[in-house]
C-alpha cells in the first residue's frame, strides 16, 4: 500500500487558517497585532529564502513583521545595540535572527541577549531548559513543527519507539526532549543517532517513528528502515539540477524514493516540515503578543 504523505502543507494551511481568525480577534478586541522583527544578515541565498518565507506567512495571517536587513560585514556591537532596541519596543512581540551567522559574530552572545519572553525561536538557554524540565515556554519551531503534523496528521506518539537522527541544537536534541517529556501528545521512547553511532541501521530499523534530521542527502535508505514505520524528513539539501531555472532543486536527509515503498507515512522535501516550522514561529508570536498584552 502507498505510504500516507504527511503534507505539512496542508496542516500548515489549516493553522494558518485558525491562526489568522485568532489575530483578528485579537485586534478586534484589544487592538493589538502581533510584531515580528525580523532580523538577516549577509546574503546567504538559503537564509534569503526562508526570510522570505517568514515574512510572506506573517502577512498571510495578518502578523506585522519588521524587517532588519544587513550586509556580512556587519558588527557583533551593532546587532547587540539592535537587539537591545527590540528587546525594550512594546511593538515587538518576536524576535527572529536568522542563522547562521558571518564568523565575526559570536552566535550564542547573540540569542543570549534575545529577552526570553520574546525568543519566538526558542533558542535562548532560558527555553531550552525550561524545554528540559517540562516548564512552559518557548519551543523551537521545528521540533515543534514535527510533533504537531505528527499528531494532526493522526499519528499518535504517546508509548512509541521514536529514533532521532542528528543531535543539532535546533533540530535533534530538542525534538527528542520535546517527544520524551510525560505530556499528551509525547510521552515516547526516544533513542538518538548521530555521526558517533556506529551501525546507525541497527537503531533505525527499531523506529515505529524515524525523524531524520542529519543535514546530509541519502543519510537514510530503504534498508535501514522499518515496513510500517513513519518517516519525518527533517533535511532540506540544494542539489544541482540544470533542468530547473534556479539551477538546483530541494531534497531531504532521506531516499524517498526507496523509503516511500517501505514506510506507512512519511513527509515530503519540500512540503513536509519547512511550512510546519514556519507556521510554529507564527504560533509562538502570536502567543507572545497575548502574553504580552496580558501582563500590560
Ligand atoms: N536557520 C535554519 N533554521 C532556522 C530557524 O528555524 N530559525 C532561525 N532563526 N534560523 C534558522
Amino acid at each position: 500500500m502507498a505510504a500516507q504523505i504527511l503534507s505539512g502543507d496542508d496542516v500548515a494551511r489549516q493553522m494558518r487558517r485558525e491562526m489568522k481568525e485568532e489575530v483578528a480577534r485579537l485586534q478586534a478586541d484589544s487592538g493589538v497585532v502581533p510584531g515580528l522583527a525580523v532580523v538577516l544578515v549577509g546574503d546567504n541565498p538559503a537564509s534569503i529564502s526562508y526570510v522570505t518565507g517568514k515574512e510572506k506567512a506573517c502577512a498571510e495571517v495578518g502578523i506585522r513583521s519588521v524587517p532588519h536587513k544587513f550586509d556580512a560585514d556587519l558588527s557583533e556591537a551593532a546587532l547587540l545595540a539592535l537587539i537591545g532596541q527590540l528587546n525594550a519596543d512594546p511593538a515587538i512581540h518576536g524576535i527572529l535572527i536568522q542563522l547562521p551567522l558571518p564568523r565575526q559574530i559570536d552566535e550564542s552572545r547573540v540569542l543570549l541577549a534575545i529577552d526570553p519572553s520574546k525568543d519566538v525561536d526558542g533558542f535562548h538557554p532560558v527555553n531550552l531548559g525550561k524545554m528540559l524540565i517540562g516548564q512552559e515556554c518557548f519551543l523551537p519551531c521545528t521540533p515543534h513543527g514535527v510533533q504537531q503534523l505528527l499528531l494532526r496528521s493522526g499519528v499518535p506518539i504517546e508509548g512509541r519507539h521514536v529514533v532521532v537522527v542528528g543531535r543539532s541544537n535546533i533540530v535533534g536534541k530538542p525534538v527528542a526532549n520535546i517527544l520524551f517529556q510525560k505530556q499528551p501528545g509525547a510521552n515516547a521512547t526516544v533513542t538518538i543517532c548521530h555521526t558517533g553511532t556506529p551501525d546507525m541501521g541497527y537503531f533505525t530499523r527499531q523506529a515505529d517513528i524515524l525523524i531524520v534530521a542529519a543535514g546530509r542527502p541519502n543519510t537514510v535508505t530503504a534498508d535501514m528502515v522499518r515496513e510500517g514505520a513513519v518517516v519525518v524528513d527533517v533535511g532540506v539539501n540544494r542539489v544541482p539540477d540544470a533542468s530547473r531555472k534556479s539551477g538546483f532543486r530541494l531534497v531531504g536527509d532521506v531516499d524517498y524514493a526507496g523509503v516511500s515503498a517501505k514506510a506507512s507515512a512519511i513527509s515530503p522535501v519540500p512540503g513536509g516540515v519547512g511550512p510546519m516550522t514556519i507556521t510554529m514561529l507564527l504560533y509562538n508570536t502570536i502567543r507572545s503578543a497575548k502574553a504580552f498584552h496580558q501582563a500590560a
